[in-house]
């Protein structure tokens, strides 16, 4: 096998010239029922399929004309741009994934491909959060040469954010007021008090129905623990069954790492100190799978068993893809997390800690943001009670998530 440059003609890097079939031809022939001949088809051009004149003419602001401004604007204002581009695919990426596990049953086949649009989103909103860097070539002074103009103008108004958000399934209980304003709703409203485009749009996405954190709850309320479905009579007891089981491996390993942290306490308060947070973090295990009614009482009990089941039992054929859907769903909430965080910093870094054009308090209420805004909780609280393999309890029925599981 020759190595080196990849031939014309084979789609392998490693074959040879005289390895590859002479049976390709090019250009294809697309003459068929469905396709239009290539005879007819117009040349197409890079500045008309990405509609550069376009483009480019839209970086001005509240100019007639880009020369009127400075280069530092004509950068905040592209910024900002490329941001909603990059929004605009997350939430298009959001919803189809979403989609699919609004679906029930949920295409376990199809698991890969929801995996991949997550990943997609958590890459781009990486990308995002580099981009902070490029804002921060702007000194406080360039920024304030423009920065009045822009009052009331926030990014409390991006409507895509906020769209994604409701997509992903934030409550709006766990929204942190933003000043004056009564609901984010009326924030985006036009200054004369009329409903902006922003807004219907953003009404229209509350409007889709379950978000994804509920089309995500709903699929692990149905996914089978220990074998036996919700359907099953004995669901319920066999759920107790795997829980109680569960939770004395749990125990037993919370208390070997208390032994091991109690004897390197120094002196005794440190030891009472560490005996208080390890009986805290017991309790809090327990409470965690003892939700009250309003917290959503035995759905969400089920919803939380099933989170922990999928992750601790992972290496099983059909929990494969499940646990890669669940990781990928913390690390996309991770990634927002750290978004919040950048933007806050570079806020800092670009206006220190004066009030924003939107009226909040600025780097504070951001900062809060980034600290309050969790959507999969419960996806995030298992992680406190996950135990290593070895000392996990044996499963009754593992053979049913082998490739074939009996019907
Ligand atoms: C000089 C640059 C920037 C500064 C100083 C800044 C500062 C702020 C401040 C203080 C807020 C809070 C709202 C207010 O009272 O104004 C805010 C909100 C926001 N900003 Fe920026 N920002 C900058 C650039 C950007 C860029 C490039 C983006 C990209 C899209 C962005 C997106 C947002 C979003 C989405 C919010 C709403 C956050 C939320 O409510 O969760 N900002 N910004």
């Amino acid at each position: 096998m020759a190595y080196g440059v990849a031939l014309q003609g084979s789609i392998d890097p490693g074959r040879s010239e005289k390895e590859v079939e002479p049976s390709l031809s090019w250009p294809p022939d697309l003459r068929g029922d469905t396709l239009t001949p290539v005879t007819e088809q117009k040349p197409t051009t890079y500045w008309d399929y990405i509609q550069i004149e376009e483009l480019t003419a839209l970086q001005s602001g509240l100019a007639e004309s880009e020369d009127e401004i400075s280069n530092d604007e004509v950068l905040f204002i592209t910024v900002h741009q490329v941001f909603e581009l990059w929004f605009k695919l997350i939430l298009r990426e959001l919803r189809t994934a979403r989609d699919l596990f609004r679906k029930e049953p949920v295409a376990e086949q199809e698991l890969s491909g929801a995996a991949r649009s997550l990943e997609r989103v958590t890459t781009i909103l990486r990308r995002c959060t580099d981009h902070f860097e490029v804002v921060e070539t702007l000194t406080t002074r360039d920024y304030l040469a423009f920065r009045n103009k822009l009052f009331p103008a926030n990014g409390f108004q991006s409507r895509q954010l906020r769209q994604i958000e409701i997509v992903m399934g934030l409550a709006d209980e766990d929204r942190i007021p933003f000043g004056s304003e009564r609901g984010f709703l009326a924030a985006l409203k036009e200054p004369d008090g009329t409903p902006s485009t922003s807004m219907q749009k953003v009404c229209n996405t509350q409007a889709e129905g379950a978000s994804f954190r509920e089309a995500i709850d709903e699929w692990l309320y149905r996914t089978p623990i220990d074998g036996v479905s919700l359907e099953d009579p004995d669901s319920a007891a066999s759920l107790d069954r795997f829980l109680s089981k569960f939770l004395d491996a749990y125990d037993s390993e919370s208390a070997s790492s208390r032994s091991i942290a109690l004897a390197n306490a120094k002196g005794s308060a440190d030891a009472e100190r560490i005996e208080e947070l390890y009986s805290d973090e017991r309790a809090s295990v327990r409470a965690f799978f003892s939700p009250s009614e309003s917290k959503g009482g035995a759905r969400r009990r089920r919803i939380r068993a099933a989170a922990l089941f999928v992750e601790t039992y992972r290496e099983l054929p059909l929990l494969a893809w499940p646990r890669e859907i669940l990781d990928s769903l913390v690390e996309l909430e991770q990634q927002f997390v750290v978004f919040r965080q950048r933007h806050a910093r570079m806020a800092e870094r670009v206006i220190g800690r004066r009030a924003g054009t939107g009226g909040t308090s600025g780097v504070a209420y951001l900062d809060k943001t980034a600290l309050k805004y969790r959507i999969f909780r419960d996806l995030w609280a298992i992680r406190t009670l996950q135990i290593r393999r070895e000392a996990a309890p044996e499963l009754d029925k593992p053979e049913y998530y082998g490739f074939l599981h009996p019907e």
